[in-house]
């Protein structure tokens, strides 16, 4: 195969050809991520009808700009729907990716991630992709602008009895669920880090120190490579290097989540500063964003328990 996008460190190839053992799960993954672009493109061209909803409410009484806005809306609501929709397809990879990756086949998740490459990647990929779903997201209001729109109008039709055509696309209850994952200022995170816990509270026999201590070990594999000059010159292109930078951010914040004490405390098995340190060395227009993930989006960084260095180097 070409030169793999994102070959740095290890093995490129056992990266991107599953062994027998693997085979199964990632192909699983595979189908799901293969979705993933064509997800983040449309996101990304997603512009929203915030003109004829303007129109469509500053002259209530004009029917024609009333269906002109319903009628832009509804195929929107179509494309939020099959985002979310997705959050829960990636949910289910992660699970199978966990599974595997916590699995006794191996003693430890560092023997997993050398074993297991080719899941390793494709997790890193999940937590690339929901980095930059969110971070899309977080700059485009007209999302949640167009949904609630939606959503006014479908109940006004529901009181008016008007039969709403395009309600078929999303009825009241997948309205409210989805309405409530728009809501969330990270929502393919936080779908991610529910996911997550389920996992954890759903495999009782497994300690949460196995499915958190593959995030460190991930965290920390990312780190490495970062900071080590040999390894650095080893990533194939600038795209590789920004790929490990924030697959690094996306599972800190993750294990931030679902680690009970969090990512920042002193018995945390991520080295917080190390990481912040990596951050910090690079140009900062090309990691404020990611900074600012740490800043924004953890759960624990405010905690007592954060050390003043950590709490001031992130300031
Ligand atoms: C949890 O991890 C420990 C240490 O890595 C391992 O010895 C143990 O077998 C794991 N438990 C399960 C249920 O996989």
């Amino acid at each position: 195969t070409a030169s793999p996008r994102h070959g740095a460190g290890g093995n490129s190839e056992n990266q991107n050809h599953p062994t027998e053992a693997e085979r199964e799960t990632w192909k699983e993954v595979d189908v799901v991520l293969k979705d993933a672009l064509g997800i983040l493109d449309e996101l990304q061209a997603y512009k929203g009808a915030g003109q004829e909803i303007r129109e469509a409410i500053q002259n209530p009484s004009d029917e024609a700009l009333q269906d002109q806005a319903w009628a832009a809306v509804v195929p929107l609501v179509g494309k939020l729907k099959t985002f979310y929709e997705f959050s829960q397809r990636l949910e289910a990879a992660l699970h199978s990716l966990l599974r595997a990756l916590t699995s006794e086949t191996y003693n430890d998740p560092t023997q997993h991630l050398e074993r297991e490459q080719a899941l390793a990647k494709q997790f890193a990929e999940i937590l690339h992709f929901t980095l930059r779903f969110d971070e899309l997201k977080m700059t485009n209001p007209a999302i949640q602008n167009d949904f609630s729109y939606y959503r006014r109008t479908l109940s006004r039709m529901r009181i008016n009895n008007v039969p709403a055509e395009g309600e078929n696309e999303v009825n009241n209850e997948l309205a409210n669920r989805i309405s409530l994952f728009y809501a969330d200022a990270t929502p393919m995170l936080k779908s991610l880090s529910d996911g997550t816990t389920k996992f954890v509270s759903e495999n009782k026999n497994l300690p949460i120190e196995n499915t958190t201590d593959v995030l460190s070990t991930m965290a920390t594999v990312c780190k490495v490579m970062l900071e080590t000059p040999e390894y650095r010159s080893r990533f194939s292109s600038e795209e590789t290097f920004s790929f490990c930078l924030r697959v690094m951010v996306g599972v800190i914040i993750l294990y931030d989540y679902v680690h009970p004490v969090g990512a920042f405390a002193k018995s945390s098995k991520i080295d917080m500063k190390g990481c912040i340190k990596v951050l910090r060395d690079q140009p900062p227009n090309s990691v404020e964003g990611l900074l600012n993930a740490l800043r924004y989006t953890t759960k624990h960084l405010n905690d007592e328990s954060t050390t003043k260095t950590i709490k001031s180097m992130l300031q």
